[in-house]
């Protein structure tokens, strides 16, 4: 397939986004970028649509999309909306939050992976919303890279992904938060389970009256014979094909224990203020930035590319630091640990 690639620029912007809601109307697959990371966009109401997605992108297809449209309200067209659906709605859509409901029938079970419940999403960055409006069909949507690799927040990456395996590519500049949507599900009792953490956090949701309870699979990984409460959870993510494993400890203590260790081609992905110390004592690493220890938007912001960057160096192993649970942090390390396969090691 042929892929047209498009920098979006003021004066094209309209022009461009009018033609890729064509192709999303007429069942093609648009790569466009949103505040989270790139979505692989197709009709969410066609069936034949959204099975192009899961082909595109070589994902299992029992593993649901999130369905994006330009207006909350617009979910009750496909969901079964409640109070606390519009409590979120009013204070995150748009924005980087997910909602899973009971789906309504004019959700192909494609779309939602066979579920009866499906995910939605109003996304707030500009394009992507302008988009959603000129198609006038909601959207599905899951990260536009190939299954099983970091999910990408530049065009370039969606380039070595998806080039031709979807008819466009709107190229609109990195991504601005760099990690996926926080999903969270409601219960029967108006509850809230979350599913994925990101930017919107934990506390954001606590300290507005939500009741939530972090899923297990979030931190921990599945017990044999677990079912995953996400389809999502049960595979291995963001996974580059160097091995990666998390350290937690002093700077004194990393650089010991990888030296000790003395393995082949290490990367090392750590913290600006440990720079000149692990350049010094450690030539022999290669070291990616992930800027201050106390910067987690930039460390949120960098860490797909940095592994992607990593993955290439071809190294026996990438080390990199185990985030903390609180905050945005949480989002980190859940990406973490799934990109480690839970490989922790303190010291
Ligand atoms: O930020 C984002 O959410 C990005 C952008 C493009 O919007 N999208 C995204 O989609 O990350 P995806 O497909 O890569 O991740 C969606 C996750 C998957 O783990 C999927 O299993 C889960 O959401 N999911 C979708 N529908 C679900 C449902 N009805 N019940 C439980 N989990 C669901
Ligand atoms: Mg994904």
């Amino acid at each position: 397939m042929d892929t047209e690639i498009v920098k979006l620029s003021a004066d094209i912007e309209d022009e461009v986004l009018l033609r890729a809601a064509g192709l999303i109307k007429d069942g093609r697959l648009v790569v466009f970028p949103t505040e989270t990371v790139y979505g692989l966009g197709a009709d969410a109401t066609n069936a034949e649509a959204a099975k192009k997605i899961y082909e595109a992108k070589g994902r299992p297809s029992d593993n649901p999309l999130i369905i994006h449209i330009s207006d909350p309200t617009e979910a009750e067209k496909y969901a079964y909306t409640c109070d606390v659906y519009y409590r979120l709605a009013a204070e995150f859509m748009p924005g980087p939050l997910t909602v899973i409901m009971k789906a309504k029938e004019t959700v192909p079970l494609a779309t939602r992976g066979g579920l009866p419940t499906v995910a939605v999403r109003c996304p707030e960055n500009r394009i992507a919303n302008k988009l959603l409006s000129f198609a006038g069909v909601p959207i599905a949507a899951p990260s536009a890279n190939l299954s099983g690799s970091p999910s990408p927040t530049s065009a370039s990456h969606v380039i070595e992904d998806m080039r031709g395996r979807v008819d466009m590519i709107i190229d609109g500049g990195e991504c601005e938060f760099g990690l996926e949507s926080t999903i969270v599900k409601i219960e029967d009792d108006g509850s809230l389970v979350l599913l994925r953490p990101g930017r919107i956090t934990v506390d954001d949701l606590t300290s507005l009256g939500f009741v939530i309870r972090v899923a297990d699979a979030v931190t921990d990984e599945l017990r044999p014979g677990e079912t995953a409460l996400s389809p999502g959870m049960k595979y291995r993510h963001y996974a580059p094909s160097s091995p990666v494993v998390l350290l937690e400890g002093e700077i004194k203590k990393i650089v010991s224990y990888i030296r000790a260790e003395c393995p082949e081609s290490p990367a090392l992905i750590w913290f600006d203020e440990d720079a000149e110390r692990i350049k010094n004592e450690l030539p022999e690493v290669v070291f990616y930035n992930f800027g201050k220890s106390s910067d987690v938007l930039y460390q949120a912001h960098s860490l797909f590319s940095l592994l992607r960057m990593a993955d290439k160096g071809e190294h026996s192993v990438i080390y990199a630091p185990l985030p903390t649970k609180k905050g945005i942090g949480l989002a980190l390390y859940n990406r973490l640990i799934r990109a480690s396969a839970h490989k922790i090691i303190k010291l």
